[in-house]
């Protein structure tokens, strides 16, 4: 198993989190100070042991977990180990469970989404860690409990000099990264040496054998480059993106930011296009070239919406989207390896839950209990495993809308399993805390999210019974009290209603988050769709969604609410004629004034927005 890492973990209580990113700022810039001065001081003396030779590094690592044959496809046993009782008896508990035992037919499915297998294989590893953590908790004191839960997930984690020596990770990250997060790393690159590199390796369940590479930054003086890649034991190293970038890259944003720092790559690439065989570093780009030889640098590593981003001495320098299966919140930890000194390492913003041991849950954030009759609106929020603090914004704004807190409308956070035990146990204490939470029976994997929206179809047909089915996201606002309002003028059925796509094409760029192979589909256009942060559909459509997929009438497609705009040009055909009604008020990316919805809004941003409506009654943006 992991090392355990002798790094300093500090956790903050200070109420605000404002408060604490302050602290967490000035905590990081006195350090890098001192830092920096006390290396100054030394004699640049830089120790070998990180140079170790690249290719081998992969070998390396992997050494330290033992290799068992791991098979890469699902098996009955999986599934029937899944599905079974799993050792928890309780029936408070099982809430979070109601859909889970009813996805088994929808994931034994022959054309099943690509990542379907490897999805419930990690699933049942991460099960089987997290039904022996919850019977040892069940035996153990509860003090006892508590307070070795509360260490789980650490609000920041240093690292610095004698930490950081050796081979082991400088940053252990036990519950993932989210987007906000970020990694500064302060070291000086050897005179001696060519290249060094800086990587997010994933976390390792039980029973698997090498952890994937999420993003490897190689750094290399021979030809200054940065190149950036990513690996899986599956499918070995993928297309690297290398700065300065040759022709294609040009134009591809990351979150709105260039592959490449221009300057860097502009100055680079001139010189390239005169002189190929230019196998010493040319004073020019040296001089443009972010990093230098023997000279500190600091590097902050943020997660954005689409990808990786890598600020070096304050300027932005490189970007990577994230590519599939490997997602920012699977990361858990940080290595450096080649000709690097390293003087310390600071991961802060990251991912903490609240401590639901040792507090009194206010009341007025718990599910209230459904009476089991039809209610008017089922909303389902996609999530993930980490992201706590997302989840809590939400239970402290518009779910507090007086028909959620009545009843009338049930709003449940639909979640895969997370590859990390510690997510999982404080997922399955959040679950038991505030009984909002649906828990999937994979890994939160992107590719996987067509299923969820199969599961909230039978959530709100089978286990609760609701007039609409909203799909929403844990990063949305949603305005209950004018949703219900202007549903009261629609149809009860066949409807879908949301932001509508009505002439859309499928996205053929390769590397996208949205590509889309010809094999998946044929045609040069989508049906209508409605964008995946918030769209609602009629009871009618859910039952036929359920239905479809179990007599495997309707085919999965991994992009969930294209997907459902597919299900619904179906039942368009077969059943009775859709309304599709478009509302602008759903907003997709930017924030507008009367809203109904709107996206990509930080837990900071949500309590804002909530506040505004409480305060002015007006539905007016934060930023
Ligand atoms: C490097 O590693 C070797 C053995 O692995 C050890 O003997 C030596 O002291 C280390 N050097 C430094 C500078 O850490
Ligand atoms: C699961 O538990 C319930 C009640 O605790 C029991 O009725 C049922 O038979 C069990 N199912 C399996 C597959 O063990
Ligand atoms: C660095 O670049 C040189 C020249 O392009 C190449 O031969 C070498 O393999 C690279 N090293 C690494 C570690 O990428
Ligand atoms: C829905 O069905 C009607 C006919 O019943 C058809 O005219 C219409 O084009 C269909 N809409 C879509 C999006 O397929």
């Amino acid at each position: 198993m992991m090392q355990v890492m002798s790094v300093v973990r500090f956790k903050f209580d200070f109420t605000t989190v404002r408060m604490r990113n302050w602290l967490v700022g000035i905590f990081m810039m006195v350090l890098t100070l001192i830092i920096l001065i006390r290396y100054d001081q030394s004699d640049h003396k830089i120790p070998t042991n990180h140079t170790t030779d690249d290719s081998s590094s992969i070998e390396g690592e992997s050494s330290v977990e033992e290799p068992t044959k791991k098979p890469h496809f699902m098996t009955l046993e999986d599934l029937d180990y899944l599905f079974s009782n799993m050792s928890i008896s309780g029936g408070e508990e099982l809430n979070g469970l109601l859909v889970w035992s009813r996805m088994r037919p929808f994931l034994e499915r022959p054309d099943a989404l690509p990542e379907t297998a490897q999805g419930i294989q990690e699933a049942t590893l991460a099960m089987k860690d997290l039904v022996f953590l919850i019977n040892k908790e069940k035996g153990a004191s509860s003090a006892l409990v508590s307070k070795e839960l509360s260490r789980n997930c650490p609000d920041f984690v240093t690292a610095f000099d004698g930490d950081l020596s050796g081979l082991r990770p400088v940053l252990e990250l036990p519950c993932g990264l989210v987007e906000d997060s970020s990694i500064t790393l302060v070291g000086v690159p050897d005179e001696q040496s060519a290249s060094f590199q800086i990587q997010l390796v994933g976390s390792g369940l039980s029973g698997e054998t090498r952890r994937p590479i999420i993003l490897r930054y190689n750094v290399n003086f021979s030809k200054p480059s940065i190149v950036q890649n990513t690996w899986t034991e599956k499918l070995g190293w993928g297309n690297e993106v290398r700065c300065p970038y040759h022709g294609s890259f040009k134009n591809h944003l990351v979150d709105e930011l260039p592959l490449c720092n221009k300057q860097t790559g502009r100055i680079t690439s001139e010189e390239s296009s005169n002189d190929k065989a230019t196998t010493d570093s040319s004073s020019l780009s040296n001089a443009n070239f972010p990093f230098l030889k023997g000279s500190p640098f600091t590097a902050t590593l943020w997660f954005g919406v689409e990808g990786f981003h890598m600020t070096i001495n304050g300027q932005h320098e490189t970007s990577f989207a994230y590519r599939e299966k490997l997602e920012p919140w699977l990361v858990s930890a940080v290595k450096v390896s080649g000709g690097l000194k390293m003087l310390s390492a600071l991961a802060t913003r990251l991912p903490i839950p609240d401590d639901h041991a040792s507090l009194v849950i206010e009341e007025k954030l718990k599910a209230p209990s459904l009476s089991g009759t039809r209610i008017e609106l089922l909303v389902g929020v996609f999530s993930t495993g980490n992201n706590f603090k997302r989840r809590m914004a939400l239970r402290r704004s518009w779910m507090q809308y007086e028909a959620v807190r009545s009843g009338k409308v049930a709003v449940r956070f639909l979640i895969g399993l997370h590859t990390n035990e510690k997510v999982n146990i404080e997922m399955w204490r959040e679950a038991k805390a505030y009984g909002d939470i649906q828990f999937m029976p994979f890994v939160d994997y992107y590719g996987l999210l067509s299923l969820k929206t199969v599961a909230l179809c039978i959530l709100g047909t089978k286990v609760i019974q609701a007039k609409y089915i909203m799909k929403t996201d844990d990063d949305a606002f949603v305005r209950i009290d004018e949703l219900l309002s202007s549903l009261k003028e629609k149809p009860s059925s066949a409807l879908l209603y949301g932001l509508i796509s009505f002439a859309s094409s499928p996205d053929r760029e390769q590397g996208s988050k949205w590509f889309i192979r010809k094999e998946e589909w044929l045609l040069d256009s989508y049906p209508p769709w409605a964008h995946g942060p918030g769209y609602i559909i009629s009871h009618d459509i859910a039952k036929f969604v359920v239905k479809g997929h179990r007599q495997r009438d309707l085919r999965l497609f991994k992009l969930e609410d294209v997907a459902m705009g597919i299900w619904i040009q179906q039942f368009n055909q077969t059943i009775k004629r859709v309304k599709y009604i478009n509302d602008k008020r759903f907003h997709n990316s930017d924030c507008k004034s009367n809203y109904i919805l709107v996206h990509y809004q930080t837990p900071r941003l949500i309590l804002c927005l909530w506040e505004k409506l409480q305060k002015e009654s007006q539905s007016i943006c934060c930023e």
